[in-house]
């Protein structure tokens, strides 16, 4: 591996295969690794292989999600640990003894609700499905903000409740920060052209019935892009909330759906948030929105999350 060459772990998954298309289009040499081959959790393994091949980055889009749903965690503990708490501890370690810049894949959804400012006065409402909050959302969205960088997760193992997914991606930032030179990118709900079980808009045209709630969301090769171009810029290490600006309702995703793809099928939505933990879910779920301020002040450009949905149904590719 030559000295200008990046090393992807966790290239095999859903977000990783996003990073390699984008690492390709820019003709960055990479080399994309899977535990199959080193197992790139083991300390010594990994700092060996890092030692030997002398890497100028690392991106690591390797962890735990829980498969069908984050609900797969409840039971997976273990693995959920060791997937998104130790393996990024492992990272951090290996990659700052060798003082190597890296990259972690992290999420918003250590995060519930919003920042709501009403009366000059601003305070957090972890669930926007109240009533009176989500007509606050339809007539006045410019009253809601998005946790910030500096705000402390709110759905986590030391804020509970939370899912259990949640509180492994909560302690996997605790376990690296001010550890090295890193980056932690904050993805939430990826989505875009390609229909896929792991694509939100997918998902919400093969739901049975559709959960509405407050997110923001990533189309995931402008979340590729913003981070590749953050480490380009040489912006520096922290925390970054890497989402398509803005924020949107499921109604409002659906709705465009119907718009431009026209299915035959109409939605339902569950009724209450009651309904929907009786019936559909296990773990509580994280709905939040993200401030991207200090991804945009860097200088990297990513679109409106409107136009990333619109343009991703107008070049939309059935599976
Ligand atoms: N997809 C989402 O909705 C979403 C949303 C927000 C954040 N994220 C975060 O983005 C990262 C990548 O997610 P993804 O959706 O791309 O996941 P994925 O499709 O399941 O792929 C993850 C990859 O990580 C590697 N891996 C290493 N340790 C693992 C472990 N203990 N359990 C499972 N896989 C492990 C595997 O690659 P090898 O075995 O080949 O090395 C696997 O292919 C994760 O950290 C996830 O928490 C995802």
């Amino acid at each position: 591996m030559a000295n200008q060459t990046i090393l992807l772990l966790g290239g095999t998954g859903y977000i990783g295969q996003a990073f390699a298309r984008e690492l390709q289009r820019r003709k960055q040499p990479f080399t994309l690794l899977s535990r199959n081959e080193v197992d790139y959790s083991r300390f010594d393994v990994f700092l060996n292989f890092l030692k030997t091949n002398q890497p100028a980055f690392v991106i690591n889009a390797a962890g735990y999600t829980g498969k069908p749903n984050v609900d797969a965690a409840e039971t997976e503990r273990a693995e959920a640990l060791l997937g998104n708490a130790l393996l990024p501890q492992t990272i951090a370690h290996a990659c700052a003894a060798l003082n190597i810049p890296w990259g972690h894949v992290s999420s918003g959804c250590i995060y519930s609700g919003a920042k709501v400012v009403t009366y000059g006065r601003e305070r957090v409402e972890p669930d926007l499905t109240r009533p009176d909050l989500h007509a606050l959302v339809e007539k006045s969205p410019q009253a809601i903000h998005g946790f910030s960088e500096t705000d402390r997760p709110n759905f986590s193992f030391r804020r509970p409740p939370c899912s259990f997914y949640s509180g492994t991606k909560a302690l996997g930032e605790e376990a690296i920060a001010g550890l090295g030179q890193s980056y932690i990118w904050r993805l939430r709900i990826p989505f875009d052209e390609f229909d896929s079980g792991r694509n939100y808009l997918s998902k919400l045209q093969r739901y049975p019935k559709v959960y509405d709630n407050v997110n923001s969301v990533s189309h995931r090769a402008d979340f590729a892009n913003a981070c590749l171009d953050l480490w380009e810029r040489r912006a520096p290490f922290g925390i970054y909330n890497v989402t398509n600006p803005g924020f949107v309702t499921a109604h409002q995703v659906v709705a465009t759906i119907q718009k431009i793809l026209k299915p035959k099928r109409t939605f339902e939505f569950w009724s209450s948030d009651a309904e929907f933990y009786k019936k559909a879910a296990k773990a509580p779920r994280s709905n939040c929105v993200l401030d991207v301020s200090k991804l945009l002040a860097t200088g990297v450009k990513i679109r409106p999350v409107e136009e990333a949905l619109e343009d991703s149904l107008r070049n939309w590719e059935p599976e």
